[in-house]
């Protein structure tokens, strides 16, 4: 029997498990992205765009859609509502959840990390002891440290802010990654950069920056990532596909 599976995706992850699932002879994906990127990727297979509506909307998307039999919750590490709603609406239906999340980063020897809940605790360190900010973080995230006006600021944005705060010292450097390490090294150099402000998103793409400021004695100011549901978690596209295969066997 043909199983269908709701990708909350939008990721990395969520694109490469609706490709593997596309190419399962007993799953079909069915994607689900939120609708914030202008015209962001297809990915393989069925796709819906758009908010459910929180969880009463999920929940009710999903009693319309009764032949959906699993959903992986592949979101942004950074994404804090959309877990919990899918954890309580999947609660509702009796519906198994696993949570697809490429692992966090962590501090290695040589590392001069500060770990920070929130901007609000970012800023007040940044505040304390930095001269040169590289700020590697979502363009809507800039606020809290638009006031620091004796710190002099590279902004590392993928799109220009729109609306850009006031700042009284900031370069923006439009870039997407993946950053290689030489280019990150360069980077730190030739603008004397002490404090590098970024979240704790994993991955390969933009891993070389701490790298870089391994070597180069940069401080990194790191957000934790935001609490997630309890819930069973892999960190592979080949570890859901076997956690799909446990709970719907051939
Ligand atoms: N936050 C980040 O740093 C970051 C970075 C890269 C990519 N993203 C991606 O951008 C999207 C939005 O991020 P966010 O921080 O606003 O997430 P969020 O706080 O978890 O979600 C906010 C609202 O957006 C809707 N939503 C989120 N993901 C969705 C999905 N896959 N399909 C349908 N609706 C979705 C839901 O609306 P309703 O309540 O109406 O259902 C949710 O309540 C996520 O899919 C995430 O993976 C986020």
């Amino acid at each position: 029997m043909n199983v269908e599976v709701l990708i909350l995706g939008g990721t990395t992850e969520g694109y490469a498990l609706a490709a593997a699932l596309a190419d399962h002879p007993r799953f079909t994906p069915v994607s689900s992205l939120a609708g914030r990127t202008a015209s962001p990727r297809s990915p393989a297979g069925e796709v819906r765009i758009g908010g459910f509506g929180g969880p009463d909307g999920l929940e009710a998307w999903l009693r319309a859609r009764p032949t959906i039999a699993a959903i992986i919750d592949s979101t942004h590490p950074f994404a804090s509502r959309m877990g919990w709603n899918a954890a309580t609406a999947c609660a509702a239906r009796a519906l198994p959840l696993l949570r697809l999340e490429r692992p966090a980063w962590r501090a290695v020897p040589g590392d001069l990390w500060d770990e920070v809940e929130d901007w609000e605790q970012a800023a007040a360190l940044v505040s304390a002891r930095s001269r040169r900010v590289l700020l590697a973080l979502g363009r809507q995230e800039l606020e809290p440290f638009a006031r620091l006006d004796t710190i002099r600021f590279l902004i590392r944005s993928v799109e220009r802010p729109e609306p850009m705060p006031a700042f009284a010292q900031a370069e923006i450097l439009l870039a997407r990654g993946p950053f290689g390490l030489e280019d990150e090294r360069a980077l730190l150099s030739s603008h004397e950069i002490d404090t590098i402000v970024c979240k704790n998103s994993g991955g390969t793409a933009t891993e070389s920056k701490l790298a870089a400021a391994r070597e180069l004695g940069v401080r990194v100011v790191m957000r934790r990532r935001p609490r997630r549901p309890d819930l069973p978690n892999v960190a592979t596209v080949a570890e859901a596909v076997a956690w799909l295969e446990t709970i719907s066997p051939g």
